[in-house]
């Protein structure tokens, strides 16, 4: 076979080749065994030394030729393989919009922070500001500040966690009372706030009782505060908070940093004083405790008490949260359950 035949042959089948090529690698390897160092082409012609000197030009045309057409062809195919690849990424990555997504599980507020939340929103339009306190106190704050002297007996009642003999756990957010009148300035206006927080005590765990639980203490103190102020601002809570149909009533009680004190009751939601299981056929629910501040306790925070006086409450929101929803055991507050709190979307 003369070397232009070689050629001419080489080309028929190179072309026929290259048509069936799909990929890159292939077509790389495919240009290096026609066009390469040892490839086909140079391996034919290495056979031009034995041609006669009128012959090399023109094998040598046709050689040029061959490889110019080649090269064009093997660009050609590169840039439709990596045409056909990119459509393929693309194909694989199409989105199907219609197809149902994952559904994401959604957290909720738990039953007691919406409970405070809804009561902050109730004192926050009333005018209140709302107060931080401190879970670790002093007894100093916790206790004498709030007229419970070293050795009272009501102290027995909230014994609680000691970290020394002068610091402890909280027994009740009463403190935040004597801690927001040493920093008001009464000349800027009446004190109006409210402190919501965690309360600890050494009680034994059962169905009403916790050894931590959560409670919102408020405070007025402005010259001129009187018992109807405090009557007038528990009615709205109440009604506010359990419907408008309900009315309260206060009951003499005691607590040593308020004088007089009393016990709050509101008429039962559920059969509206008629009696039933909720108000134990009173027809009454107890919801909180209140009073005016006693005048130790003004006095303690460098309060004239014969010019200014106010009026306290605490009340607890675990105790709110389950007369409101009937829910019987208060450790199913802490428990984390979801299936407590998803019925309380909020
Ligand atoms: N600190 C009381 C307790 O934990 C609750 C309380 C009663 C707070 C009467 C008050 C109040 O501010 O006036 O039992």
């Amino acid at each position: 076979m003369s070397l232009q035949e070689k050629i001419t042959e080489l080309r028929k089948v190179t072309l026929t080749k290259l048509s069936e090529i799909a990929d890159e690698k292939t077509l790389n390897d495919f240009r290096v065994s026609v066009l390469g160092k040892k490839g086909e082409l140079t391996d034919i012609l290495k056979g031009m030394k034995d041609l006669a000197n009128e012959e090399r030009p023109k094998i040598g045309a046709l050689a040029n030729e061959f490889r110019d057409e080649l090269s064009r062809l093997l660009e050609a195919k590169k840039e439709v393989i990596g045409q056909a690849v990119i459509a393929q990424k693309l194909a694989n990555e199409t989105l199907d919009v219609t197809l149902p997504g994952k559904k994401v599980a959604k957290g909720n507020r738990h039953i007691l922070t919406q409970t405070t939340e809804e009561i902050e929103d109730i004192f926050l339009g009333m005018g209140y500001k709302i107060v931080d306190g401190y879970e670790v106190e002093t007894d100093y704050y916790n206790f004498e500040r709030m007229n419970l002297p070293k050795d009272h007996p009501a102290r027995d009642m909230q014994d609680t966690f000691y970290i020394t003999p002068e610091i402890l756990l909280r027994t009740h957010t009463s403190p935040v009372q004597a801690r927001t009148m040493d920093a008001h300035d009464f000349s800027k206006g009446p004190l109006k706030m409210i402190s919501p927080g965690r309360v600890y005590r050494r009680d034994t765990d059962d169905a009403t009782h916790s050894h931590q639980f959560h409670q919102i203490e408020g405070l007025v103190i402005d010259e001129g505060i009187a018992m109807s102020d405090l009557k007038g601002t528990l009615d709205t809570l109440v009604k506010k908070m359990f419907g408008a149909e309900r009315k309260i009533r206060l009951r003499p009680s005691y607590f040593p940093f308020t004088e007089p004190s009393v016990e709050v009751d509101i008429s039962c939601f559920k059969c509206g004083g008629a009696g039933c299981n909720v108000c134990k056929w009173t027809g009454w629910i107890e919801v909180l405790g209140a009073g005016m501040v006693h005048p130790n306790v003004l006095e303690m925070s460098g309060i004239d008490s014969s010019k200014y006086s106010g009026f306290a409450f605490g009340l607890g929101q675990e105790r709110i949260a389950m007369l409101r929803y009937g829910i019987n055991d208060i450790r199913g507050f802490y428990l984390g359950d979801a299936r407590l709190s998803e019925q309380f979307i909020g």
